[in-house]
């Protein structure tokens, strides 16, 4: 067929489709229903490619991992087309362009094959209704450029013959596959174990911690939704392009969370601690901008296994455990983590603490200039806590009551959002290592909270804070807790939506 128009988007690491044109650039877990990229305005061959992207490399990883091949980095460009088939319709044809470099092509083309038919929701709808045709990336190789009109040969849809023979040679190559993977002859109980990503496990253990509670947040389960706006100060625009620095000011979305997934915890209970705060910016073009910061100065642990470790060893040191427990043997492996919980207080109100970003982001300037960052959202009232004694005597939703009541007594809450800058060879790697106080401190702009909207329920229920939800002018680092934190979000908000 002559193809009129194609439309391309890439999904890479299940974080963000992005096409040529910055449109639709977004989370792929956040589409409008699923609380993000409220005004985006995209047609509709590229969201059907950014669709078809997104599920096809997810298809790609179950594949991966339902045959024991584990795949770090992934990347699926969807290339779609429209045009007249012979039959003088409107047709649609894609070319999904898969990469991992890891693997330097080898066994993908049999996985991609597997994924090409899998059951997930785009790759089934369209299944042998369209021209579909596979393209494996090797490192170094040629990429085919995403702007150019493809075209494709139209595969007809097949007879039930051809269906057959198609599901029989998948099932081949679903054998042959198994056996170009090592893993893939490990017992099974061990396939069964792997199959569940990091992110799965770890929220599997939250739940076993903190136990299941339908509709809630796996962590952070008990929290406070406000609404007021951002300021910017003049220091953003030198820093970075985005427009979040330009638009004078902008609204602004906020959820103040205690720690855990427990809904009904004490505000004063120490497994409250850290204390979280999620902002989300509303840039003018429809971009936002997702905070997502805690009470802590550095994290326990810098990845997400890390983490899974960790909060396996909480789950094996309830009471009654022999000293040295699996936590305190964690602490003498992690220094970080016993110094992270020491630094916890409770504070004297959600008004009065600093919220901390933790992770390495990065700046990106008109010019391209990049400047690793760490974002700080500083109360203007000034930093209170209570001791553990006067903490565990307040009423359990002290935290959450005092900013419903400042809000609705007409007292705005307000913070300076600050930045502290990298200085070149800082790392940015590890959210265990926080850098020298020495380094520049630059206000970004103010935050002011100035009510409870009548929806806070429904707003905390349908949205997900997603820390890589970011505006053009702003990336995440190297940091592989960006991910790990993401991937878990995203199991989270999975499991807590009808
Ligand atoms: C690997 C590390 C981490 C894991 C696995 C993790 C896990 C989670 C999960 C599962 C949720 C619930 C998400 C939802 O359903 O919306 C959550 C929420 C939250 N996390 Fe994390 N987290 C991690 C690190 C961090 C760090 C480093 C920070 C702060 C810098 C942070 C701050 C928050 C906050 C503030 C919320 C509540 C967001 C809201 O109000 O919707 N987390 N976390």
């Amino acid at each position: 067929m002559q193809v009129l128009y194609t439309a391309s988007a890439t999904a890479t690491g299940r974080r963000q489709v992005r096409s040529p044109d910055g449109v639709p650039n977004l989370p792929p877990a956040l589409t409008k229903e699923l609380g993000g990229m409220g005004a985006a305005v995209a047609g509709p061959e590229q969201l059907f490619a950014a669709g078809y992207a997104a599920c096809f490399e997810n298809a790609l990883l179950r594949v991966a991992r339902e045959h024991e091949a584990s795949i770090r980095e992934s990347s699926v460009a969807a290339h779609d087309g429209i045009g007249r088939g012979e039959d003088g319709c409107f047709r649609l044809t894609v070319a999904p362009e898969v990469s991992v470099p890891e693997r330097d092509g080898a066994g993908i083309e049999e996985v991609a094959g597997i994924a090409r038919e899998e059951i997930r929701p785009y790759c089934r709808a369209t299944h042998d209704n369209i021209g579909v045709e596979v393209r494996v990336v090797r490192p170094g190789g040629h990429r085919r450029s995403t702007r150019r009109p493809l075209l494709l040969p139209s595969r007809a849809i097949p007879t039930r013959r051809e269906a057959a023979m198609d599901s029989i040679r998948i099932r081949r190559v679903a054998t042959a596959l198994a056996l170009t993977f090592p893993l893939a002859l490990a017992p099974a109980a061990a396939f069964a174990r792997d199959a569940a990503t990091v992110a799965e496990q770890t929220i599997e253990v939250m739940q076993k911690l903190f136990g299941r509670h339908t509709g809630m947040r796996v962590n952070h389960a008990k929290g406070v939704v406000v609404e007021g706006s951002f300021i910017p100060a003049e220091a953003g625009a030198r820093l970075s392009r985005t427009s979040l620095f330009r638009s004078g000011t902008v609204p602004v979305i906020g959820r103040f969370s205690d720690a855990t997934g427990i809904p009904d915890i004490a505000d004063g209970s120490p497994q409250a601690r850290p204390n979280g705060l999620a902002v989300r910016f509303q840039l003018p073009n429809g971009e936002q901008m997702d905070m997502v910061l805690n009470t802590l100065p550095f994290f326990p642990v810098a990845t997400g296994e890390e983490f899974l470790e960790l909060l396996r060893a909480a789950a094996a040191s309830g009471p009654g455990v022999p000293k040295p427990t699996p936590l305190e043997r964690f602490g003498e492996t992690h220094p970080a983590a016993p110094r992270a919980a020491a630094s916890l207080a409770t504070p004297a109100s959600f008004a009065r603490t600093a919220y901390n970003g933790i992770n390495a982001f990065v700046f990106v300037d008109a010019a391209g200039k990049r400047r690793p960052f760490r974002a700080r959202v500083v109360p203007v009232e000034g930093v209170q806590t209570l001791g553990a004694e006067e903490a565990s005597r307040r009423p359990p939703n002290f935290l959450m009551d005092d900013m419903v009541a400042r809000l609705g007594q007409g007292q705005p809450v307000r913070y300076h959002l600050m930045a502290q800058l990298a200085r070149p060879g800082d790392q940015t790697r590890d959210a265990t290592q926080p850098w020298p106080e020495d380094r520049e401190l630059v206000e970004l702009g103010t935050i002011a909270f100035d009510r409870v909207p009548p929806e806070a329920d429904r707003i905390a229920r349908e949205n997900v804070f997603m820390p890589n939800n970011l505006p053009d002018g702003i990336e995440v680092s190297d940091d592989p807790l960006i991910d790990a934190r993401v991937q878990a979000y995203a199991v989270s908000f999975g499991l807590r939506s009808p």
